[in-house]
């Protein structure tokens, strides 16, 4: 019904995976399998609803608190995830970052920590350092049951007193790794005990694949909480600008609606994003279904053709995302020399795994959200490259 197969060509959009490759690999012309966007159509009657307001004409100053865009949230949260949301917690955002960003400034003071399990999502780090607070990190480690948390090591570090907020990436980038309930909920009694406010970002929650079920922070939440969102991944569209969450608390709600429209100046959204949430939220079901069997079906893939090649490796599909965390530790090639050879003879631009902080050393993430035959050269090539470096 839907086609993920089709090439688009990206070039001379200005996005930043194609066009911009050169910026973080210095060499254009490579195919990139880098940052988290997808290379696919968004969902058609995303691309209907936009086109029908763009039609319109008038693209004024506009208003996010609406019946509509409210309602698709709450049927979203309610339909996916069976969770039953207070519309009343809604808040908008330009991006899930920005709204991270926010939160860091409004909830702690310069050089108090800011705790996130390492690896960690490039972003956080500089949102965490931007803001002149300190990382506290807490590594995840890898077991046959998939990435885990030590969570007496995590509790031990929510315990020293300048550490103000737990920054949860939820499903995690990079290693894919879906929260269980049992997790969540310890998590959330550590965080009150010690008087930790939780971020949450879940902005991988639509992909979670082999049943695992993603569990929203609203869900499990005990001390201050905000969950940051959007269907920008899900549904393919970062570049309209437009995210939401989720906070429980009135008077944290109002610092942060305050800071936005006021401070900030940022009380009109973009209407786009706000018309393709409404969308998607409401007709994109069947796309994402789809969609989410094409990834899984490239996740298996990748998995196929590594192993196949390295028995060794015996990667397995992440429980979440369309990034794959993949773990080369096994072969012990030397991480900058596989880039050079990624880079110089194989012209693939595929994530370092150092990106990701010290943990990520001997990984690299591979974006699989891409037509099967671009995924195929990609795989190939990292596969030539391991060859090479060996
Ligand atoms: C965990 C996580 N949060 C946030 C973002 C970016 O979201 P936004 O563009 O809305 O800031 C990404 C993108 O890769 C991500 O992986």
């Amino acid at each position: 019904m839907f086609d993920f197969s089709t090439v688009i060509d990206r070039h001379g959009t200005w996005c930043t995976q194609w066009d911009y490759v050169a910026d973080r690999f210095g060499t254009a012309d490579l195919l990139p399998f880098t940052i988290s966007d997808m290379d696919f159509a968004t969902a058609p009657c995303v691309l209907d609803a936009i086109s029908q307001r763009l039609s319109h004409g008038v693209l004024g100053y506009s208003r996010w608190k609406n019946e509509e865009f409210l309602g698709a949230i709450q049927h979203w949260f309610s339909k996916r995830f069976h969770s039953s949301i207070d519309t009343d917690h809604i808040v908008y955002g330009p991006s899930v970052i920005y709204m991270v960003s926010q939160m860091i400034r409004q909830w702690s003071e310069v050089g108090d920590g800011v705790v996130v399990h390492t690896p960690a999502y490039d972003a956080f780090y500089k949102a965490i350092e931007g803001n002149e607070r300190t990382i506290a990190a807490v590594p995840l480690h890898q077991t046959a049951e998939g990435w885990r948390c030590d969570m007496a090591l995590l509790e031990s570090v929510l315990a020293e007193p300048r550490n103000k907020i737990l920054l949860l990436c939820s499903p995690h980038n990079p290693t894919g790794k879906v929260w269980t309930r049992e997790e969540l909920t310890t998590i959330a009694s550590l965080c009150e005990k010690h008087g930790v406010k939780v971020i949450s970002d879940e902005i991988h929650m639509d992909m979670t694949w082999n049943g695992h079920r993603h569990i929203p922070w609203c869900d499990v939440a005990k001390s201050d909480w905000a969950l940051f969102t959007s269907g920008s991944k899900s549904f393919n569209i970062p570049a309209l600008t437009g995210a939401y969450g989720l906070i429980g608390n009135e008077t944290t709600r109002n610092g942060y609606l305050s800071a936005l429209k006021g401070r900030d100046g940022l009380s009109s959204p973009s209407i786009p994003a706000v018309i393709a949430h409404i969308a998607a939220y409401e007709q994109g079901e069947a796309w994402l279904d789809a969609l989410r069997d094409y990834l899984q079906a490239n996740m298996r893939y990748i998995a196929d053709e590594l192993n196949a090649a390295f028995p060794e490796l015996n990667w397995q599909p992440p429980q979440s995302t369309y990034l794959a965390w993949i773990d080369l530790r096994p072969l012990h090639v030397d991480d900058k020399l596989l880039q050079k050879i990624l880079i110089e003879q194989q012209k693939v631009a595929i994530m370092p795994g150092y990106t990701y902080g010290e943990e990520g050393n001997g990984f690299v993430r591979l974006n699989a959200g891409c037509p099967r035959s671009k995924l195929e050269k990609g795989v190939q090539a990292l596969i030539n490259a391991l060859h090479a470096a060996r």
